[in-house]
């Protein structure tokens, strides 16, 4: 345990930092060891963890000092910022900026940053095809991530910038499962048309980042985007009736229905879903199978995820 390279997880009780803490915990003989953060060391997910094999100890992205303390001796910090807990932008800046600064504190060797793009980039506040959403973002659980690149990079870190994409179980937590239409017949709804999207096993991410941290110093200063498989909604549906055994369909709808949808961030994932349909090319081309693949060769395909998960899927 002594001699190994210690990897600081933040999020290490959810579905990136999770993925991160157990690649390094099932290999052994790796030479890492997994330090996981997370706010309750009492919680049932931090004891896992602790069973597992992980370090676990306390730290709050709200509380740099926290950090720095978690921080401390590791030679790689995995950061991640948690935008659906609480739906601000300005917050992901501030708790990125705290864990670079951490980081820097702590002189970590090898930083991923779990990031996003800023959409602005591609899609100017001036652009009206989409709406500006909380004063100046198009994308706000996006743009901050992307904008917060530079709060790493500024600080001279060594740091790898990681581009994930959709998580497929999505489809089981996040409401965009499968539901009955006024015909009685199943349908998931994405406003992509006939592009393809992006997506993965959320566990494939953290197997991915490790992967990345295995590579030494060959992935800093570099951005790494990765996916699992890139599908239209064509292609998902035909993959849920044949996991399923029965009938599901896409629905394609404009981006302005999907964010009159009225749940809360309709907006922002109708602006998210329009700027992967519109950006297609930049949005796949940064995001590649093969070398994710690479990093991680037990990435799952779609079908190979659904084979798994099928029946935690609600259908409405
Ligand atoms: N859903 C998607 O398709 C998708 C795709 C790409 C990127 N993302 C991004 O992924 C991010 C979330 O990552 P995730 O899915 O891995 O999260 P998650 O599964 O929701 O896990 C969040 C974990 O983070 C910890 N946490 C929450 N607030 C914290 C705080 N203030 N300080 C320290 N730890 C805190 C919690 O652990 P404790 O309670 O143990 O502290 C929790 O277990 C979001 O920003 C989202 O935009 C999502």
């Amino acid at each position: 345990m002594n001699n190994k390279k210690i990897i600081a997880v933040v999020g290490a009780t959810g579905a990136q930092g999770g993925g991160l803490v157990r690649a390094i915990l099932r290999d052994a003989k790796g030479g890492f060891a997994a330090r996981a953060l997370t706010r309750d060391v009492n919680s049932e997910k931090a004891k896992e963890l602790a069973r597992l094999g992980a370090e676990v100890v306390a730290a709050d992205v709200d509380d740099q000092e926290s950090l720095k303390r978690a921080f401390e001796g590791a030679y790689g910090a995995f950061c991640v910022t948690f935008f659906w807990a609480h739906f601000s932008p300005e917050k992901e800046l501030a708790q990125a900026a705290a864990m670079a600064q951490a980081a820097k504190h702590a002189g970590v060797q090898h930083v991923i940053w779990s990031t996003l793009e800023d959409t602005r980039q591609w899609v100017p506040l001036s652009d009206t095809r989409m709406p500006t959403l909380m004063g100046k973002y198009k994308v706000p659980h996006f743009d901050a991530k992307g904008e917060a690149n530079r709060v790493f990079t500024e600080l001279g870190l060594p740091v790898t910038l990681l581009l994930t994409s959709f998580y497929w179980e999505n489809l089981i937590y996040f409401g965009m499962g499968p539901k009955k239409g006024p015909d009685g017949k199943l349908a998931i709804t994405l406003p992509m048309g006939d592009k393809k999207l992006p997506g993965m096993a959320a566990e494939d991410i953290g197997r991915c980042a490790y992967g990345i941290f295995r590579k030494g110093r060959e992935f800093i200063g570099e951005t790494v985007g990765i996916a699992g498989e890139h599908l239209t909604g064509g292609q998902m549906a035909a993959a849920l009736t044949k996991a399923l055994g029965q009938e599901v369909r896409y629905q394609d709808v404009p981006p302005e229905v999907y964010r009159s949808f009225g749940f809360p961030g309709a907006e922002d994932l109708g602006n998210m879903f329009q700027f992967k349909r519109d950006f297609e090319a930049a949005f796949r081309g940064a995001r590649n199978l093969a070398v994710a693949r690479a990093l991680n060769p037990a990435l799952q395909t779609f079908e190979q995820w659904l084979a798994e998960n099928k029946s935690r899927i609600p259908l409405e």
